[in-house]
């Protein structure tokens, strides 16, 4: 059975990330549903965190906290560009003023537009780069000293299998930008190692979330029909079925907790086995 995923899906509650407190980067949803910051917020709040919820959208990044807070944890709304220093600055001050310490940091947010060279304006390859790599750096600029005081630390990029493979229609600033997600968070493994602080990535597959609409539908179906899109993306993958963001969220979850203790400066790739196959 394909687990679709049209409601809030609670992961089972445990205490791996009690008393910590995570800061999600683009913690919203760009369309009505479930995406793989909104799962990942609820799933660490699941297993014990509180949550800071940021996001550009600071309707979406609300909703997120209220879902959280329904389940009786903590959980703030923040808005903010992850590309742009002085309100991302900002925000992490009002996170630290509210909650004190910051011990998981996703880096989520995420944006790209279908088309290889010829397509791509250097206006959208500023944008893209901007937002899916220089957040990595004012994010780590900002939070990466309050876990070095703290003695510890999780930090999670997120790529995509568009930075390890050519995905079979041109997405070259979005591919170009992944790629370079992991190499940077592996950057800052290696650094911040002896202070505490972990730093992976995990590479998604084909996720079902609501930005494939958004984003990607028109290349699986000329009038960008869900259901279509939907069949030609499961279609690709060995096991049958694109990924839910939930598939996501629980590596998430792991990665932040001390079940991961020793795990630093690696990725973990969830894609049903899509990168493994030939064809
Ligand atoms: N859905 C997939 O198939 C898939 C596959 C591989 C990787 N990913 C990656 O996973 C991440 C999340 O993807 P999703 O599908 O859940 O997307 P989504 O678009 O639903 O969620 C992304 C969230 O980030 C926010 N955001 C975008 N730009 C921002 C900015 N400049 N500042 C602050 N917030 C911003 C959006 O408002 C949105 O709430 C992205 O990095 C994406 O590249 C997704």
């Amino acid at each position: 059975m394909n687990p679709r995923i049209t409601d809030l899906q609670l992961p089972a509650r445990s205490e791996k990330l009690k008393g910590r407190v995570a800061l999600i980067l683009g913690a919203g949803t760009s369309a009505p549903g479930v995406s793989i910051g909104k799962a990942s917020s609820i799933a660490m709040a699941c297993a014990g965190a509180s949550v800071a919820a940021l996001d550009f959208n600071l309707a979406a990044a609300q909703e997120v906290a209220q879902d959280i807070e329904s389940t009786g944890a903590k959980a703030i709304a923040y808005r903010a560009d992850v590309s742009n220093f002085d309100e991302m600055q900002s925000a992490i001050k009002r996170v630290m003023e509210d909650f004190g310490r910051i011990d998981i940091m996703q880096i989520n947010a995420g944006i790209g537009r279908v088309g290889g060279p010829a397509e791509t304006t250097l206006e959208d390859w500023d944008r893209i780069q901007k937002v899916n790599v220089e957040s990595i750096l004012i994010a780590a600029k900002l939070v990466a000293p309050i876990m070095v005081k703290q003695g510890s630390g999780s930090i999670i990029g997120v790529s995509s299998v568009a930075g390890m493979r050519y995905l079979g229609y041109p997405h070259l600033a979005y591919s170009v930008t992944k790629a370079a997600v992991t190499h940077f968070i592996k950057m800052l493994a290696q650094q911040y190692a002896g202070d505490g602080i972990r730093a992976n990535t995990i590479v998604p597959g084909l996720i079902d979330t609501p930005r494939i609409q958004k984003n990607v539908a028109k290349v699986f179906d000329a009038n960008a029909d869900m259901d279509n899109t939907r069949r030609a993306r499961d279609r690709q993958v060995p096991m049958g079925r694109m990924g839910t963001p939930w598939e996501i969220a629980s590596v998430a979850t792991f990665l932040a907790s001390d079940d991961a203790s020793y795990i630093t400066g690696t990725e973990i790739v969830v894609d049903g086995g899509l990168t493994g196959k030939f064809v």
